[in-house]
């Protein structure tokens, strides 16, 4: 369903994000004929620039960063026609009044903030100024949103001073993947799983982000933020909200918020016997972390995993393990439910343990896999099997599988449409800090340095034991 007409102002536009993400997930919505032919893409930053010289940084955007920009191609001047370029300075006044002339009256106005965070209050206030924050502008905003509690409550005050909080939308691009909403398909569209989905049936859960890449580019912003603020306190509690929260009365964005912000409220500090942080280590020609982020004495984590509980009725009880880190073994994530053994075996015991599985599988491959336990085929008794009942999405919808929007053109849709559910609330971003800031307390106060692992493998092996100890072990990291 084509989208209202819009003008969209991409502040930093020049930059990164704007390059990788936004402006070839523009393209690909407008090929699908859901952006109309009027809606308009403004670019804005300090680069010197006219109109022709962004385009022309828009069209090699696409080229390099929209798998089917040669399928596209005929799209590409009609898509281009619409786009403009206002060289801006966020901090002082140049520009501004371009800007406010060049923004149409009387459509939707979606201000991007592909920019530092430091830069949001200028942003807001000039917005303000210049006549551009009415009821029909949206504003959105990246991560990382804040450094720490004191600074997410710091912007979320600097933006509430110029707009409401439902014309904020915060990303966590997490929540734009097709199989992250699968999950709450599946758990609130089926009747199979809710009745068993507690601490009664489910043994514990375990949240998997595992990446095979290093830090790359991005030393100087990783260094200073690591593994617990750049994944954990966003990404891999965003799931463990969806895969622990009540159900919502509706799918609405306020009612799916409010679940989930009941779960963070509910989990507690995590001990630090509960938390393993390690770095990855040298690779043949791959640098180690600290060569790659330049510092040699760093000791920021490129690795963590923790067990959490969560203190409520559904889960007192079950604990969920997440893990996440980079140079790991295979870029593989993944949600898995671990169902209890059944009460009694009436096979013996050497019909050996049994437990299904329920996979939740978010990329490589994105899928659903559930283990169920059957009798091994064949005349030598009954001897037990556990067997995937597989749902593999580009296997089982169609012939070619589905085409699975990249988050970011699913994310910036419905900022136009005007819909949060997959967007953080304020209170549910601060929550999350609330939550991740003890954590990151104790080991900059403690001086603590990360325990090395070697690229490749599944981290340390403190990890392992966090489970083994446990009387349980994490799933293999396999694409
Ligand atoms: C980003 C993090 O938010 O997510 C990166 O800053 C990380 O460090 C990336 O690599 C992972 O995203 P995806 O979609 O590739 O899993």
């Amino acid at each position: 369903i084509p989208v209202d007409p819009f003008d969209l102002v991409v502040f930093g536009g020049t930059g990164d994000l704007a390059r990788r993400k936004i402006l070839p997930a523009l393209f690909r919505r407008f090929c699908a004929g859901q952006m109309g032919a009027n809606a308009r893409v403004i670019g804005a930053a300090r680069a010197d620039m006219d109109d022709a010289g962004y385009r022309s940084f828009v069209s090699d955007a696409i080229a390099e960063f929209d798998p089917d920009a040669a399928r596209h191609k005929d799209h590409l001047d009609s898509f281009l026609a619409n786009v403009s370029y206002v060289v801006l300075d966020a901090k002082g006044d140049a520009g501004w009044d371009k800007l406010a002339a060049t923004v149409q009256k009387g459509r939707v106005h979606a201000y991007y903030f592909s920019v530092g965070p430091g830069l949001f209050g200028d942003l807001a206030q000039r917005l303000h100024t210049y006549g551009m924050a009415d009821a029909n502008s949206r504003i959105v905003v990246e991560k990382p949103f804040g450094h720490d509690l004191a600074s997410a409550r710091d912007l979320n005050r600097v933006l509430a001073q110029h707009f409401d909080e439902h014309q904020v939308y915060r990303i966590d691009h997490y929540l734009g993947k097709e199989t992250v909403q699968n999950l709450m398909a599946v758990r609130f569209g089926n009747m199979l799983f809710e009745p068993l989905w507690n601490s009664q049936y489910v043994d514990h859960i375990q949240i998997t982000v595992a990446e095979s890449v290093g830090v790359g580019g991005r030393g100087d912003y990783y260094d200073r933020a690591g593994a617990m603020r750049d994944m954990m306190q966003n990404h891999l509690m965003q799931l463990l909200c969806l895969i622990a929260m009540e159900p919502p009365a509706k799918f609405d964005p306020d009612a799916v918020r409010d679940e989930k912000l009941k779960v963070i409220r509910a989990l507690d500090p995590v001990a630090p016997d509960n938390v393993v942080r390690g770095q990855y280590e040298a690779d043949g020609d791959a640098p180690d972390y600290r060569t790659q982020v330049e510092t040699p004495d760093s000791r920021t984590e490129s690795f963590v995993a923790l067990k959490a509980h969560i203190s409520n009725w559904r889960w007192a009880g079950t604990p969920f393990y997440l893990r996440t880190g980079k140079r790991l073994k295979d870029r593989a994530s993944e949600i898995a439910v671990v169902f209890k053994e059944a009460p009694h075996s009436i096979f013996g015991a050497e019909a050996g343990r049994h437990r299904n599985i329920l996979t939740i599988k978010l990329q490589p491959n994105e899928g659903i896999e559930l283990g169920v336990t059957i009798k091994e085929p064949g005349p030598g008794g009954m001897r037990l099997l556990d067997v995937p009942l597989d749902m593999t999405f580009a296997e089982a919808l169609g012939e070619d599988g589905p085409d699975f929007p990249d988050a970011y053109e699913r994310l910036i849709m419905d900022v136009i449409r005007g819909n949060q559910t997959l967007f953080m609330r304020g209170d549910e971003v601060e929550a999350a800090w609330q939550w991740a800031d003890p954590v990151i307390q104790v080991w900059e106060e403690g001086g603590e340095t990360p325990i090395p692992y070697a690229s490749g493998s599944a981290g340390p092996d403190d990890a392992l034991m966090l489970m083994h100890r446990d009387g349980r072990r994490w799933r293999e990291i396999k694409a």
